[in-house]
């Protein structure tokens, strides 16, 4: 990789079947980042299980199971190139039984592209209460992700319809304020992943009424998140390797701060001390590692055994806080009934998944004004804003949303279900750290 243009991760989210694959897929081919002859291949061998629509998305689509189920199930990586930028795209699942998957995307994300069918029925499908589209950007912005670009696809099937795209716009936009998000700051681009509309160049002839960028050029309008360097060491371990000849490599991404060969690291809950002996991004050794790397470093001193996922590497000076309690501000997404104090789903906060028990609703909030609404209620439902203190059953680390916002915001799912999405406004160091 060349050292001069900057690098974004850009996760592409959405409900089943709206066309992330294809249109991602799409976009390679027409750029040439992927071999023509490849698709047609892919169009031969697609046809013969019946599912010729697939030839795009199959650039992405790489397992057998998802080929033949016509489904992302895991996510797929790619690289590409923008005059600005380069992007590491991650194809994430819309099926609702792989969410975890798709968050698991988004916790590596810089940025997002929220692809959303125009065609009739599905976009509403998508928007519904239980809808991937909704569920998607809930948890992009819990997941950190500040900027989001919109795909209105599958054009072709409404005609190319400007007031079909508008109306999808002014609903999507409704949604995405609720979300946090500023919609005004949004780029729509309408787009035909199957008839290639507006996806590498533009499209004046199918959408006249469009004077805005196609795909390609959209990706350019991100702007460089900014690089923490100066806050405390935080890296949530996403895996641990243990390499014959080198030792034990954590591997994950740098939050914030910065990382250099020779530091010593702490590795909490399982507080084990380290030094850092080298560290590598994509094959390539570093002396140092910046917020937004993805990296792998060797620590002498530490076992595979005594580290996992969701543990997060600082320094001993500034250590990964363990939290005994937090409070949280928190949306409930979807419950079917209700939920009271006593309640202990699933919490999921960078890399970590454990189980939280919801200890005390302390007060309902007015999801508009974010003005309290009741004390102490007895239960909260789909819908509602509240502040909850939490007490996780395990160790975990959590940060104040305030401080570190990388490790202050959480999702909390139940029975394959994200049940809500909040950020942490206290935490109560747990004892002995
Ligand atoms: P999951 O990853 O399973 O959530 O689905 P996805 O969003 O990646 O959708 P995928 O790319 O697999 O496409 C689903 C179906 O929609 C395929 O049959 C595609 O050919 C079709 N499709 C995608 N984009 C378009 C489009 O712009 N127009 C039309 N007519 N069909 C499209
Ligand atoms: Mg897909």
């Amino acid at each position: 990789m060349s050292q001069k243009k900057p690098h974004l991760n850009l996760v592409v989210i959405g409900h089943i079947d709206h066309g992330k694959s294809t249109l991602m897929g799409r976009l390679l081919y027409e750029i040439g980042a992927v071999d023509p002859r490849l698709i047609q291949q892919y169009e031969e061998e697609a046809k013969k299980i019946g599912k010729e629509t697939f030839k795009y998305a199959w650039v992405l689509d790489r397992l057998k199971e998802e080929r033949e189920r016509g489904i992302t199930i895991d996510l797929g990586f790619y690289k590409f190139e923008t005059p600005k930028y380069f992007f590491t795209l991650i194809d994430a699942p819309g099926h609702r039984d792989f969410v975890k998957n798709m968050i698991t995307g988004a916790s590596q994300a810089d940025v997002a592209l929220l692809v959303v069918s125009a065609k009739e029925g599905e976009f509403e499908a998508g928007i519904s209460p239980a809808g991937q589209t909704r569920e998607h950007v809930f948890l992009a912005k819990t997941m950190g992700i500040d900027q989001l670009l919109v795909a209105v696809n599958k054009m072709d099937t409404v005609n190319y319809s400007q007031q079909r795209y508008e109306e999808i716009k002014t609903q999507l936009s409704r949604l995405l304020r609720i979300v946090g998000y500023k919609p005004e700051e949004i780029l729509f681009v309408p787009t035909s992943a199957w008839e290639g509309v507006n996806v590498s160049k533009r499209s004046p002839d199918k959408t006249p009424w469009y004077n805005g960028p196609c795909l390609y050029e959209a990706f350019d309008y991100f702007k460089e998140p900014p690089r923490p360097i100066d806050k405390p060491l935080r890296i949530p371990i996403q895996d641990v390797y243990s390499i014959k000849g080198v030792g034990t490599v954590p591997v994950g991404r740098v939050e914030t701060g910065v990382l250099r060969v020779g530091d010593k690291v702490i590795i909490n809950p399982p507080k084990v001390i380290g030094e850092v002996k080298s560290i590598e991004t994509h094959h390539t050794p570093l002396q140092e590692a910046i917020p937004g790397d993805n990296i792998g470093f060797n620590v002498k001193g530490v076992e595979k055994s005594q580290i996992r996922r969701g543990d997060v590497a600082g320094h001993p000076d500034n250590p990964p806080t363990v939290a005994e309690e937090f409070v949280g501000r928190i949306f409930v997404i979807y419950h079917p009934t209700a939920i009271a104090a006593g309640y202990t789903p699933v919490l999921h906060i960078h890399t970590a998944t454990v189980p939280v028990t919801f200890a005390e609703l302390i007060h309902k909030l007015d999801p508009r004004t974010g003005s309290v609404q009741e004390e102490n209620p007895q239960y909260i439902k789909q819908g509602d804003s509240a502040v909850v203190r939490f007490k996780p059953r395990k160790p975990v680390v959590v940060e104040k949303f305030s401080e570190i916002p990388q490790l202050g915001r959480f999702a909390i799912r139940d029975s394959g279900r994200t049940i809500a999405a909040g950020v942490v406004i206290d935490v109560k160091k747990a004892e002995g750290y």
